[in-house]
Formats: C-alpha cells, structure tokens, sequence
C-alpha cells in the first residue's frame, strides 16, 4: 500500500494507473477508520481495481471549533487498519496541501437541500463538504466513489454536486453499518463511554418505533409520538425529521417511497447522527 501526502505525487501514481486501464475506486473520509469505512472500502474493491482512501479531517466543514478539536485523529492506526484490508492507496494530506493560499474553492448553490436538517443546525457544513469533495474529486480522479448512507443528507448533497459541476464521478452510496446492538458506526462513537453507548441505542431504539408506527400512522403522527418517546432518554433531540428521500422535505399527511426519518441528537456533548427508511 502506498501512502501520499502530496498531490503532486499521487497525481502521478493514479495516471500512471489510469494508462494501464485501471478503474479507480475513491473513498473520502476523516480517518478514525471503523467497520463502517472498511465496508466502503471493500465494495471499492468489488467494483474498481484500485482503491484509494483519502484521510483529512476538513477544517471547513466544522461549524463548532470544539468538534473540529475533538475529533479523534487516529492516522498510524488507520494506515495500519487500510494494509490489512489489501487497500492500495492512501491519500492524507495537511492542511496546507489541500487549501494553498489563494486556491479558488468549489461552490454549489444547493438550494433547500442545504438548508434543512443539517443545513439548518450546522450552517456552512454542507459548502464545507462540497469543497473538499470538489477539490478531492478533482485530484483523484476516480471513476466511483463511495459514501456511507449513516450521513443520509451528504449523500443527496454529493449526488446534486456532481450532477451540477457534470463531474464524471458515480456515486455510489452503502448501507449504514451498525454495531450488534443497533448503533450505527460513527468515528465519533469513540468519543463515547460504553454507559454512553449504552444511552446511545435510544436513536436506534426510535427509529425502529419510528418504522413499526409508520405501518398504521401517517407521517405526522409518526413523528409526533417518535419526538415523545424519544424525549423519555437521557439523549438531548436536535431534530427528528421524516423525509421524502428525493427532496428532504418533510413529509405531513402522506407517505413516499423511500421515506426516511432522520435523527440528530446529542449525548452528553457527542453529537451522533442516524437515519431509517421507513416505506421502501
Ligand atoms: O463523511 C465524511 O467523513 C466527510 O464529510 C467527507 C465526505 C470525508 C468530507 O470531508
């Protein structure tokens, strides 16, 4: 496996790839690399010949400096996790590297998609994302990349971008990967003691009461008696949205294909993300 932190230098190994006729596979993370990654990583393996894995924690996409301090920086472990899976490349740049001065940034006009959820409570993540996946798509190149659908919003927000820029990238989107007991995996989780784990299955908890509730209740109710019982947990609610999974609007009296209810909510000062399709 070769590890980049340059992109000069990996720019070279990818066209040199690239010439050969190797498919490029891409997954974008901020390390502190979890089962839910190496998902990721495995499907970029069944459908590329060559994967590569980008480790930066972005700066821009940090509403809350102190989330951006806290979050767990783990990259010896990670490169060593990424050897043992056969990855091929790892691409984990500094700062500097990714954001030289003057450097002109990406910018997509997501209209209600970067306002609601998300876009409401974390203002200015969403351009965050869209310029380092712009600017990581542009280096790399891939012909697919790969996104976890834990960050459900993300993905919608990464569809629309490539489909506006016309970036000749697939985007490819996996199942959320969860723990035995429920919880999704998330890098923050490791922020977590386990009684915290342990308060934390109360989302997991709902969204499953959120899908029982949906089969004889319109969304409304749905979200209604969910928000109650919800409250009842020692989790702190920041939204509980169900969704039609298209335009992330809200949905009131009827449901879709593919609604999906959406969750954010803090324990202790961890702020944990989740999401279950309801109808499919
Ligand atoms: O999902 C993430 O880890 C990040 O938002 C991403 C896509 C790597 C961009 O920094």
């Amino acid at each position: 496996m070769k590890v980049y932190s340059k992109i000069t230098d990996l720019q070279e190994q990818i066209s040199a790839l690239k010439s050969g006729g190797k498919t490029i596979g891409f997954i974008p993370t901020m390390g502190a690399l979890h089962q839910g990654h190496i998902s990721l990583v495995q499907s970029a393996m069944d459908h590329c010949d060559v994967t590569v894995v980008s480790i930066f924690v972005n700066p821009t996409q940090f509403n809350n400096p102190d989330d951006l301090l806290k979050y767990p920086r783990t990259l010896e472990a990670d490169v060593r996790l990424l050897e043992t899976i056969n990855c091929d490349i790892v691409f984990a740049p500094s700062v500097e590297e990714m954001y030289p001065e003057n450097s002109l940034g990406y910018q997509v006009d997501l209209g209600k998609l970067g306002t609601l959820m998300e876009g409401k409570f974390r203002p200015g993540h969403f351009d965050g994302v869209v310029n380092v996946v712009g600017r990581l798509f542009d280096i790399v190149k891939p012909h697919k990349a790969f996104f976890g659908l834990k960050d459900f919003q993300q993905v919608a927000v990464i569809r629309y971008m490539t489909q506006f820029l016309k970036l000749p990238v697939e985007i490819i989107a996996c199942p959320t990967q969860r723990e035995s007991s429920g919880l999704a995996m998330s890098s923050r989780n490791m922020r977590l003691s386990e009684a915290q784990k342990t308060d934390a299955l109360h989302i997991y908890r709902s969204l499953i009461l959120a899908k029982k509730l949906a089969e004889n209740h319109d969304p409304k109710e749905t979200k209604k008696a969910v928000v109650n019982y919800f409250q009842q947990g020692n989790l702190q609610l920041e939204y509980f949205e169900i969704v039609d999974p298209n335009t992330l609007e809200s949905l009131s009296d009827k449901w879709v294909k593919g609604s999906t209810a959406c969750i954010v909510a803090y324990c202790d000062e961890v702020r944990l993300i989740d999401n279950m399709e309801l109808i499919g």
